[in-house]
């Protein structure tokens, strides 16, 4: 074990708070990975923090209020710091740095820097230039240099995978440009990482103990990654090569475009066993007039028809997906549509959200934007029938056997935690410490709306 790794009071402290997706989930830990070399240790509260990084989300206007608010409270305690001769440097990272840029540091002077989600492989130039007494900054490029390339090399990231389950960033950006979206504009034009930079990523994951990998990509499966013969590689090809990868047993990806699911990744979902039986795959409304509005560039039809192939290829698939209810224009009509697809996908498990306007988007412009009350009417309705199915879908695993990773303690000392291939939480009673980090058969006795309970099989029990 290195010197980094050992508990040092004199070490320089980072805190990185994470709103919103999973990408954000990732990048929060690469922030951290690369203020290592320069003597930092992550921290879980701000208290304790040489430095606090928010990593925002910009997708919806909550998520973007809620940063406002956090960063009065680092104000105050900035000032509690330099009362006691501390200082602190407060980052604001992310989409809403990215959106936002200037007006940031207008709205909350505190913020000694702006940084976009292309450029945090620089954080430590500036948390250098801040430390030696420089001004503000405010960086929301899109550099040339690629950021994963200049990131730490992931033998890193071996020392600091935690846990069982992992995320790793394949694909970034989208060209797609939903009318409603911010993501074209906060995170840039797709950009697809080589082939064989992932798969080193991913053994290094695997040789650490990480059993499940979780591909992350705004539009993932656009993925077409230089597979180092002068050809892209598809995300169905990518995730054969990583399936045979010792260790590496599970893996997942998210989130996708319907019109990115190609016949190689289809056939994936067929034949190859580590890829989970579980695909997030948003429509966001089941209106063809609405779907042409959002240029989603798919109508009902073909979407429903796709989750048919899908299904033809592995009949246990387990379906997800994201909706917006009050889209500009929206009648009840439109959103009858929406509850109707919803009826004939059936779905295990969705989010779903009230349309909110983004600035800069092509729909934030439309006249016809619907009133609060109807959002949330709406919104009620289409979680009610959400909700059934969910409920429906995890009562129906009771009595079945399932694979499950676990992964995190339960309420009670005894009690752990696990992921289904499904993706549900399933929580065993007298559980011994050994099987963290395992995948074990589980038999379900109780499907509940947001979670399983189940206990072990004898013969899943493997001593340490
Ligand atoms: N308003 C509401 N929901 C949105 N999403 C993206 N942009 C908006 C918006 N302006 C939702 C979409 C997307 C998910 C990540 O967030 O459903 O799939
Ligand atoms: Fe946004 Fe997804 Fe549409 Fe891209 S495909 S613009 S990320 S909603």
């Amino acid at each position: 074990m290195g010197p980094e790794n050992g508990p040092d009071a004199t070490r320089k402290k980072i805190f990185v708070k994470t709103y919103g997706c999973q990408m954000n989930v990732y990048d929060s830990a690469r922030m951290v990975d690369v203020m290592a070399p320069s003597g930092y240790t992550e921290v879980d509260q701000p208290e304790d923090a040489d430095i606090v990084i928010l990593n925002t989300c910009h997708i919806r206007e909550k998520a973007a209020e809620k940063v406002y608010s956090e960063l009065g409270r680092l104000r105050d305690l900035k000032k509690e710091k330099s009362v006691r001769g501390e200082s602190l440097v407060i980052g604001v990272a992310g989409c809403v740095a990215q959106a936002e840029g200037e007006e940031i540091r207008r709205r909350a002077p505190t913020v000694d820097l702006v940084l976009g989600p292309q450029t945090y492989h620089r954080l430590p130039e500036y948390v250098g230039r801040l430390s030696n007494g420089g001004p503000g900054i405010v960086e929301t490029d899109f550099p040339a240099d690629d950021k994963f390339e200049t990131l730490p090399a992931p033998e890193r990231r071996k020392t600091l995978a935690r846990g069982a389950t992992a995320f790793l960033t394949i694909q970034e950006g989208c060209d797609k440009f939903c009318t409603f979206c911010v993501v074209p504009y906060t995170r840039g034009a797709e950009f697809s990482r080589p082939v064989t930079r992932i798969l080193d990523e991913a053994r290094a994951l695997a040789d650490a103990g990480v059993r499940e990998i979780t591909l992350l990509g705004q539009n993932v499966n656009a993925y077409h990654g230089d597979d180092g013969k002068g050809t892209a590689a598809s995300l169905g090809h990518l995730i054969r090569r990583l399936a045979g990868i010792d260790g590496l047993e599970r893996l997942r990806y998210t989130t996708s475009h319907p019109r990115d699911m190609d016949d190689e990744l289809i056939a994936a979902h067929a034949e190859v066993p580590e890829l989970m039986p579980y695909l997030h795959l948003p429509v966001q409304s089941g209106s063809d007039r609405i779907l042409a509005a959002m240029n989603r560039r798919h109508d009902a039809e073909s979407y429903i028809r796709l989750v048919e192939r899908i299904r033809a290829a592995n009949p246990g698939i387990a379906m997800s997906s994201d909706f917006i209810v009050g889209f500009p224009g929206e009648t009840e009509q439109d959103f009858e549509a929406t509850l109707a697809l919803i009826r004939e996908v059936g779905y295990a498990q969705a989010y779903s959200f009230k349309y909110s306007p983004r600035p800069g988007t092509p729909a934030s412009a439309e006249e016809d934007q619907l009133p609060e009350e109807i959002k949330s009417e709406r919104l009620q309705r289409l979680q009610a029938l959400l909700g059934e199915q969910q409920i429906a879908f995890n009562r129906a695993c009771a009595g079945s056997t399932m694979s499950v990773l676990f992964d995190r303690r339960g309420r009670s000392e005894s009690q752990l935690v696990g992921r289904s291939p499904y993706l549900q939480s399933v929580h065993i009673d007298d559980a011994p410490e050994s099987l963290f980090g395992q995948i074990v058969d589980v038999a379900v006795e109780e499907g509940y709306r947001n979670s399983l309970r189940g206990r072990l099989l004898e013969t899943a029990f493997v001593p340490a």
